[in-house]
């Protein structure tokens, strides 16, 4: 993130944020520029100290020369401080006047007295962060996807979602499987399942309706087989799936092993040991499993919640409570197609699950709704099909994004979605997604 882009999450510094971020931005045009913007933003952050520390006595004047001259300002303020703050000063005149013309070094200097200031009022008087050194490395560096998700280091913030993407190897021809954050490999349970009988997809107006079943070779063969031979060409998050609270803290004990990165727990699957109740459905039972799970393993623990509910924020902040480090959502609505020759359901379930682009609006809404009632991090998905589309859930409040069906139609998808997500953010002048999370303007 960009030196100054922590003030825009301090609405007590409005008054001078934007000012210090356009002076920040402008030091990749030219210095004088930039410069001539730390001015008008020095002038910004001197006039709320004043408004705002009692201690200082009031000026009835604008000059900034005559405010920085009070003796009073100065004893809060220090001399070492307020030498760089007057040296600034005088860098942001010169730099209105045309005075002459300054150097990169000028600028960088400059802005990191700027910087130095505007990081002791934050100290004083703001909400506090962690101080940091100014780093003009910061502000040339390109945009990158790089980032960090409950500390797994991320080459970008694109995952494949669970289900659709196999366990990664399938899509070594089409995909650079590096540059995706990590894969959801499909769900695992303690014994291997076949899945449903009968029709298992049907397409449906822009996406479609799955009944798979939960097919998968089980944890044995998915631990001694599969996960040697992928451990080490990704972040592996292994989503898991149980039929009793007991299920998922076995299989969280199992999988606490190397070459796991993270456990995704899906909770869209019924309760056998209480009749058959959908976990994801009860705060309760969201909340048991998740206990369950954290309870026997050191990994992180991502629970993906069901849309199907009416308050999907309620059941985030039971599994929250519960210790989950990250939620992701949102898995697959309930639905069901019938064929009018035969009359019958099309798929041999009865019910399916819909996804693909039709599902996005909801769950936009619901990763929006979740991300401001839980302080953990989210991954948001749902008919994820372009870059555009990923976008929408970050400013919804997503630190990172899925892909899923889209990937059934464009096994490359994701790439594309990767690269279109690095042109967004160079041609916004925007060093990496992180200054987008959340930033839906209402
Ligand atoms: C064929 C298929 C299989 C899926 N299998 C799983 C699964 O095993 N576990 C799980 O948590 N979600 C599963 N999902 C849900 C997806 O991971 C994802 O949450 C959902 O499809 C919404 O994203 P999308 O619209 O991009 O597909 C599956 C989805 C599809 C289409």
């Amino acid at each position: 993130m960009a030196n100054f882009s922590f003030l825009r999450d301090k609405p007590e510094f409005a008054l001078f944020a934007a000012d210090c971020i356009d002076a920040e931005e402008a030091l990749r045009k030219s210095p004088d520029s930039c410069i001539k913007l730390t001015r008008p933003a020095l002038d910004a952050a001197v006039k709320w100290l004043y408004l705002r520390d009692k201690n200082i006595f009031r000026k009835n004047t604008d000059n900034l020369f005559e405010l920085l001259g009070d003796i009073s300002f100065a004893t809060i303020i220090g001399r070492n401080l307020l030498r760089k703050i007057h040296h600034c000063r005088k860098l942001g005149n010169q730099a209105i006047h045309n005075e002459k013309n300054f150097t990169q070094e000028d600028a960088v200097r400059c802005l990191s007295e700027l910087f130095e200031f505007v990081q002791w009022l934050d100290q004083r008087y703001g909400k506090g962060y962690t101080p940091r050194i100014f780093d003009a490395n910061e502000i040339f560096a390109g945009a990158s996807l790089k980032t960090e998700l409950c500390g797994i280091k991320m080459n970008s913030p694109v995952l494949a979602a669970s289900g659709t993407f196999g366990f990664g190897e399938e899509f070594a021809d089409f995909v650079d499987i590096e540059k995706l954050g990590g894969v959801m490999v499909k769900c695992i349970t303690l014994v291997p399942r076949a899945g449903n009988s009968g029709v298992r997809i049907t397409e449906t107006p822009s996406g479609m309706l799955n009944a798979i079943g939960l097919e998968n070779p089980g944890v044995e063969k998915f631990l001694a087989e599969i996960l040697p031979r992928i451990k080490d060409k990704f972040n592996v998050i292994v989503n898991i799936s149980g039929s009793s609270v007991e299920d998922y803290g076995e299989l969280a004990k199992l999988l606490n092993v190397d070459g796991v990165a993270a456990l995704e727990l899906n909770i869209s699957c019924p309760n056998v040991k209480d009749g058959g109740i959908i976990f994801g459905t009860s705060p309760k039972a969201a909340a048991e499993v998740t206990a369950a799970a954290k309870k026997n393993t050191g990994k992180p623990v991502i629970v993906k919640l069901s849309p199907n509910v009416t308050d999907i924020t309620e059941i985030a902040r039971a599994v929250e409570s519960a210790g989950a480090d990250c939620v992701s959502l949102i898995n697959t609505l309930m639905g069901m197609e019938i064929n009018v020759n035969t009359w019958k359901p099309t798929l041999g379930n009865i019910t399916g699950g819909l996804s693909g682009g039709a599902i996005k609006p909801v769950a936009v809404r619901m990763v929006w709704q979740v991300a401001q009632a839980v302080k953990i991090p989210v991954i948001g998905m749902g008919g994820i099909r372009s870059a555009e589309d990923a976008v929408e859930f970050f400013l919804a409040g997503a630190s990172a994004v899925a892909v899923g069906t889209a990937n059934f139609a464009n096994p490359s998808v994701t790439m594309k979605i990767i690269d279109g997500l690095e042109n967004y953010l160079a041609q916004r002048n925007l060093r990496s997604v992180n200054e987008i999370i959340g930033r839906v303007v209402l």
